[in-house]
């Protein structure tokens, strides 16, 4: 499976911040065998968002493009407003899935607006800013990634990944 990962932060952007995030994604989904094929960090600007979602779904055809950061309640935060303009059609239990279980651990997760959605054969997920929100979030959804992305591509294997399947 093949992954971008985009950091969603102003002060990242500026490098006054170390991203944490992206990489412990990225290192997370390495050592379960998927691909990282982008990584980039951006500002909390909706414009530069949606450039890099839609090149990275069009142009460089990823299965997954993960975002971290940019959901919550500051007036910056734009990255569910960018996601929503690109999507082709919504995949409201990603989000869905993420917040419950999430809610677990803190009830700060319904301060997350995150969202996610398909814009052609990519799937494009939010996540929270902070590493630790990150992987939480991550470990909630990476179990039914390889069925999506098995429907996407209209995998004639499909069928058979209705059931439970691991992540690859
Ligand atoms: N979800 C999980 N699993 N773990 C967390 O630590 N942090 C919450 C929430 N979701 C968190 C979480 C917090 S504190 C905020 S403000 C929102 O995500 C939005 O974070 P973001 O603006 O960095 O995207």
């Amino acid at each position: 499976m093949k992954f971008g990962i985009l950091t969603i932060s102003d002060r990242s952007a500026k490098g006054e911040l170390e991203d944490l995030s992206g990489p412990r994604l990225a290192e997370r989904i390495i050592r379960n065998g998927g691909e990282i094929v982008r990584q980039l960090i951006v500002p909390d600007d909706l414009v530069k968002i949606i450039a890099v979602l839609t090149e990275w779904a069009d142009s460089v055809q990823m299965d997954v493009i993960l975002t971290c950061g940019g959901t919550g309640f500051s007036p910056r935060d734009v990255t569910p407003e960018a996601t929503q303009a690109v999507i082709e059609k919504p995949a409201p239990g990603i989000a869905e899935a993420i917040r419950s279980e999430s809610l677990k651990i803190t009830p700060h997760a319904m301060l997350s607006r995150a969202t996610a959605g398909i814009r052609k054969r990519t799937i494009i997920i939010n996540l929270p800013g902070n590493p630790k929100g990150a992987l939480e979030g991550f470990e909630v959804i990476y179990s039914a990634l390889p069925h999506a992305v098995q429907l996407l591509h209209e995998d004639e294997n499909a069928e058979k990944g209705h059931k439970f399947s691991t992540f690859v």
